[in-house]
């Protein structure tokens, strides 16, 4: 039976004493007694393993070796089921040493002592095992703690997961909502400048489509120069835009030829640069163009207005426009059999004086594939036809305007019964003066880029 009197001294210190000799169990309590240890016994390793079975697990078992029935080994071999953390010693005689290697080998014993004991040997052993015991305890707890809180640390992070990928999944929802909503304001802003840009062509109809001309030779120039999509779409809405300053001046001067202007005449017209300027300047989105439109009748020698800025002072795309408008504006008035010619020769004549020399090959090139097809002074071989007359397939050559000017159809549009139908309409309500003119050899493209917005 396990010794009565155990009592606890303080928490920890249990040491559990095995001998089948009461004396000797009775030295061992005595010798512990004082210390901060609580000490168990059993006088045999049934009653041993009996008390492990019922007791909280003991810090340290001290074994007798040579016991009747059960050996300290066999015992502290079997202990290991039910005490499997508490640290073994066994006490053996001096010849006993295989027993010693048995304890090692077979019931992990820590240590093992001699018979009869040095009393300070053995008091120190034992502190020191309890010492070893708590190191061990401490390792499982941390072990368990970290164990824990890597368990933790995992759902935290699935969480975060979670929320990161609702949070991205909302993201990415809102964005495709925010660029719909911004593709359809760009869109509309595309529009809004198209529609300024045809306000002027309707005052001025001698300039018909001048605008939309310099805008698609420009967003061709802009591609082959390899501009980045910002800057493409500057160009070509100060293209769009670069003579809406002329919309403040009057009626008679807009119509004579430039040459014809009187001093007092012609500071009026210069103004149409810083006017345009002004005029789109409140808006964000246009503030470059702003700058683009200000200087597009610069010169590269500096004799050009409104600020007589030359060479590189003049931005690249005011430089680009000045060219472009210049042959759009010639090509009206040239009467030469071959007027694309004419005017790239008076180009070529000005690089270096009005244009800037290594920009006018790049423009010309452009200009002269563009306006091969699409001359603005309708030179091109043409019909007039009343629109009872047109056909699936004809090629409108003159942009078609209703009596009232309000633009049906652009230059280049093939005509399908569905705009034919419109046509007609038109005719009958908003009469033009004159007939629909027909390009002689039908174009098989389905609209030229005269009528597309800026991108
Ligand atoms: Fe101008
Ligand atoms: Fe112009």
């Amino acid at each position: 039976m396990p010794d009565a009197d155990n009592q606890e001294k303080r928490t920890g210190g249990r040491i559990l004493f095995v001998d089948d000799e009461v004396n000797i169990l009775r030295a061992l309590r005595r010798l512990f007694m004082d210390d901060e240890f609580t000490v168990f016994t059993a006088g045999s390793g049934k009653e041993a393993l009996q008390l492990l079975e019922n007791e909280e697990e003991m810090g340290v078992i001290v074994s007798d070796q040579r016991m009747p029935e059960m050996s300290g080994v066999d015992f502290l071999e079997k202990s290991k089921k039910v005490a499997p953390h508490s640290v073994r010693i066994l006490l053996t005689g001096y010849a006993d040493i295989n027993a010693a290697t048995d304890a090692i080998n077979r019931a992990s014993a820590w240590r093992y002592l001699h018979k009869p004991w040095d009393d300070e040997e053995l008091l120190q052993t034992a502190l020191e095992a309890f010492k070893f015991y708590n190191l061990l305890k401490e390792n499982k707890r941390l072990t368990a703690l970290v164990l824990k809180q890597n368990e933790e640390l995992k759902s935290w992070t699935n969480e975060l997961e979670t929320l990161v990928q609702q949070q991205t999944l909302e993201l990415t929802t809102n964005n495709a909502a925010l660029q719909k909503l911004n593709s359809k304001l760009f869109q509309n802003f595309k529009k809004t400048i198209l529609a300024f840009s045809s306000l002027l062509e309707m005052r001025d109809q001698s300039m018909r489509s001048h605008s939309r001309n310099i805008a698609e030779v420009m967003r061709r120039v802009a591609a082959d120069l390899q501009m980045d999509k910002k800057e493409v779409d500057t160009l070509v809405a100060a293209s769009f835009l670069h003579d809406i300053g002329k919309i403040g001046i009057p009626d008679l001067m807009l119509h004579t030829e430039e040459s014809q202007l009187n001093q007092h005449e012609r500071q009026e017209y210069n103004k149409h640069a810083v006017r345009g300027q002004t005029a789109v300047g409140g808006i964000d989105e246009l503030h470059e163009a702003g700058k683009l439109i200000r200087h597009h009748h610069e010169r590269y020698d500096g004799l050009g207005f409104p600020d007589r800025l030359k060479k590189n002072e003049i931005p690249l795309g005011a430089r680009l426009i000045a060219i472009a408008d210049f042959v759009d504006r010639e090509l009206r008035r040239q009467c030469a059999d071959s007027p694309l010619d004419k005017v790239c020769q008076l180009v070529e004549k000005e690089a270096g004086a009005a244009f800037d020399p290594r920009l006018v090959p790049k423009v010309l090139k452009v200009a002269r594939k563009f306006y091969h097809q699409n001359q603005p002074s309708g030179k091109a071989s043409e019909l007039e036809i009343n629109p009872q007359d047109l056909a699936i397939n004809m090629v409108v050559s003159r942009d078609v305007l209703s009596g009232t000017g309000v633009l049906l159809l652009s230059k280049g549009t093939v005509l399908s019964s569905k705009n034919i139908e419109v046509l007609k309409r038109y005719y009958q309500v908003d009469p033009a003066k004159n007939g629909i003119f027909i390009a002689q050899a039908a174009s098989t493209s389905a609209q030229t880029p005269l009528s597309r917005p800026p991108e």
